[in-house]
């Protein structure tokens, strides 16, 4: 293959539809990894029935079959990553102090729906794993947001034991306090992505709040913990699906709304600073069906090797009735001196 065509089957070394949903890519070693959800067909296979997959490229076009690099738990061995459970958007990250791979996921132990809002970390000496299972965390567990008002602090919160769908909620975030909900317990974590910035610094960046709110949070030095340090952005924006790269000093997210597995406007937002403040730039895609990103729904935007200003999204168009049938649109990044853009291609090459 010389060229991507968004949308179409999507075949490996082995002729097999790739199977890595909600992924993301690592480059190291002049290869690059693509790491993703393994689904299974129908409906039930979209939760974690196998585990977290992984292919290699040079070129980006040619996917090599690594195998699944993550395999989650036998049925009633009562682990946090047992099959059935849902594992959704691994992410993986190379520390070059350690000389280890991290990989981050939203994991949702079984049985419990989405009411979990975990993030499952692993970790493996090598690229392609096996990556052994650490622990399951709620994120930054007796930490308060660095941006957090003080008045917030000394708030009552209002939302006590109470669950929300995911998609909305009664009042503001702030209203409900569930900031201070949460404090103990940790702060609730699902659509993620990780990034790591130019100093080694890595964050981990997650839909918080009942889904209504965006955090940022670095981790520690060895990328297998949250150091305590966070913030929280786009407060009451309910994100998913976020994306967070960097281009000439300035750093982009690109995220969607919440509406399911169903395509929505995706967002976009610029800031000087990884701590904000984050000014948002409206929906990134262009012209024909850029009202629901192309029918796809962003997991990662990677710059191409040795190319400072190329960039490449990378989405999912979900199939949540045959899951294993989900398919990939990658397209070309496009900037103006302020923003970023998506254009539509069928076919094109780098
Ligand atoms: C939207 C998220 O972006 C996906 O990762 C997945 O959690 C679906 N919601 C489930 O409905």
């Amino acid at each position: 293959m010389k060229n991507f065509t968004p949308g179409e089957i999507w075949p490996d070394n082995k002729g097999v539809h790739i199977n890595a949903h909600g992924g993301g890519i690592l480059f190291v070693d002049n290869t690059y990894y693509w790491y993703g959800e393994h689904k299974t067909a129908g409906e039930a296979g979209n939760v974690a029935n196998v585990g977290v997959h992984c292919y290699s490229s040079k070129d980006l076009y040619n996917w090599k079959d690594e195998g699944v690099v993550l395999t989650v738990m036998p049925e009633g061995s009562g682990s946090d990553i047992e099959q059935g459970c849902i594992l959704e958007r691994p992410k993986v990250i190379h520390n070059t102090k350690t000389g280890q791979y991290a990989m981050w996921f939203h994991l949702e132990p079984k049985g419990l729906g989405y009411l979990g809002a975990r993030s499952g970390i692993a970790v493996s000496d090598n690229p392609t794993g096996p990556f052994t299972f650490i622990k399951s965390v709620r994120p930054n567990a007796g930490h308060w947001p660095k941006n957090f008002p003080d008045e917030l602090k000394e708030m009552p919160v209002r939302a006590e034991g109470y669950r929300f769908d995911g998609g909305s909620i009664p009042a503001h975030p702030d209203t409900l306090n569930i900031v201070k909900r949460d404090l103990e317990e940790g702060q609730m974590a699902r659509d993620m992505t990780l990034f790591v910035d130019d100093d080694g610094k890595a964050y981990h960046i997650y839909s918080s709040e009942e889904n209504s709110t965006l955090h940022i949070a670095r981790l520690t030095d060895d990328y297998l913990d949250h150091s305590g340090e966070y913030a929280r952005f786009f407060v009451g924006r309910f994100m998913e699906a976020p994306a967070l790269f960097k281009k000439g000093g300035k750093y982009y997210l690109m995220a969607s709304g919440c509406t399911g597995w169903a395509p929505n406007e995706a967002r976009s937002a610029v800031a000087d600073h990884i701590w904000g403040p984050w000014k948002e730039m409206g929906n990134p895609c262009q012209g024909e069906e850029a009202y629901r990103t192309f029918r796809s729904q962003s997991t990662y935007i990677f710059p191409l090797a040795g190319k400072e200003d190329q960039f490449i999204y990378m989405g999912d168009r979900w199939t949540p009735t045959d899951a294993i049938d989900g398919r990939y649109i990658w397209l070309p990044i496009r900037f103006d001196e302020e923003r970023f853009f998506i254009d539509w291609q069928e076919s094109w090459s780098l």
